[in-house]
């Protein structure tokens, strides 16, 4: 007789059975990094034959300035002959081999750097490898762990897959929601205890009625704990991610699946459960640490600022039959209504320094 483990979906049932509706924190993340079935532990989940493709996998020219960036501010910290490169959730390599094409080219970068990579899913460790290897690239189990020189981190769409809890406004305060099971069907329910309004940020204190509330726990203390080394020991953090520049209510948690939306209960583990950044918490913990807040910019300014015209005039003139795709590439990262104005660029930097591309 064959021994047939639970899938994902009836391990969750079981849990829900056995220790009651759990919340959304917890179900986003058995769904997403359960360690053997989570969606981030099983496949690659990027490009056209996966559920979703992001602006590095769009184009080269996305990641080329992020590498001058890089350069730029590396130069302002004095070309440091020790400085750690650090990228959170580097997906398929991609965007950091696009970054350090373009900064290896500045004297002496290379030589200094040590290139740490953060990173959950086996089979996306292995192209990262596969991409990154010869830059000496390591992967860290702990921020901690970096060197001590200035460290420069970056990354694209990172924090909104962590996980987030969500609370709805009632007449008695803030009732958390939670993924319960009713019929035998996963459905979301309201933890019947309510949390007092004074305990929630300001800006949410005059909420309506049935808001909903998002709070990201995970993403705060990834930001604190990078916050506090920067701070220490110089750099930067650079993260683009869709997000809202305010601390609001509003419901942002979404399922994608094949590149169309997905219920968010149906199929836990492949899915993509992913929820908006809330840039002003992530910048009141940077500013906390001691780091210098940059407006935030959504991706098309910053993408203007930092040369994309520019940079895509030349790609076109140095490869002709490509032309149209370059201009569709560009369009599709830096007009509003596709990429450009959804996705926002946050940098928060050691005080004196000027990233560019921030007004
Ligand atoms: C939406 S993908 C973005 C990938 C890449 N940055 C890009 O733009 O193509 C999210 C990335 O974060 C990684 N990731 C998600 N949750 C993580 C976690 N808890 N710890 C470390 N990496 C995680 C994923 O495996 C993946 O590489």
């Amino acid at each position: 007789m064959t021994e047939t483990t639970p899938t994902l979906p009836e391990l969750i049932d079981m849990q829900i059975r056995t220790s009651g509706p759990m919340s959304i924190a917890f179900y986003m993340g058995l769904c997403l990094t359960h360690p053997s079935k989570g969606y981030y532990k099983v496949a690659d989940p990027l490009g056209k034959a996966g559920d979703f493709v992001t602006a590095p996998e769009i184009s080269q020219m996305f990641g080329e300035l992020v590498g001058f960036f890089l350069v730029n501010l590396w130069q302002q910290m004095g070309s440091p002959k020790d400085f750690t490169l650090l990228e959170l959730g580097p997906g398929r390599g991609t965007l950091m081999a696009d970054v350090l094409r373009v900064a290896c080219r500045a004297e002496g970068l290379r030589e200094g750097l040590d290139l740490r990579l953060f990173e959950t899913n086996p089979a996306l460790i292995a192209e990262q490898n596969a991409r990154l290897e010869a830059y000496g690239a390591k992967w860290i189990d702990s921020f901690e762990k970096v060197g001590p020189g200035p460290l420069v981190v970056i990354s694209n769409e990172f924090f909104d897959a962590l996980p987030i809890r969500q609370f709805v406004r009632m007449g008695d305060g803030w009732h958390e929601r939670m993924v319960g099971l009713s019929d035998g069907k996963r459905s979301f329910g309201l933890n019947p205890t309510p949390i007092p309004t004074s305990a929630m940020p300001e800006a949410v204190a005059k909420a309506e009625p049935n808001s909903v509330f998002e709070i990201g726990l995970a993403s705060g203390e990834v930001m604190k704990r990078l916050a506090n080394v920067v701070s220490t020991q110089g750099g930067a953090i650079l993260a683009v991610d869709y997000g809202y520049a305010r601390t609001q209510t509003g419901e942002t948690l979404q399922g994608v699946r094949k590149h169309a939306f997905a219920d968010v209960l149906d199929a836990p583990g492949e899915t993509d459960l992913s929820a908006h950044v809330d840039f002003e918490a992530l910048g009141n913990l940077a500013t906390q640490a001691g780091l210098a807040l940059q407006p935030l910019a959504t991706q098309g300014e910053w993408l203007t600022r930092m040369g994309i015209n520019d940079r895509a005039k030349a790609l076109s003139v140095a490869n002709p039959g490509s032309a149209s795709d370059i201009a569709a590439a560009r369009q599709r990262l830096v007009d509003a209504d596709q990429m450009g104005k959804l996705f926002k660029v946050f940098c928060a930097a050691s005080p004196g320094l000027e990233p560019p591309g921030f007004a």
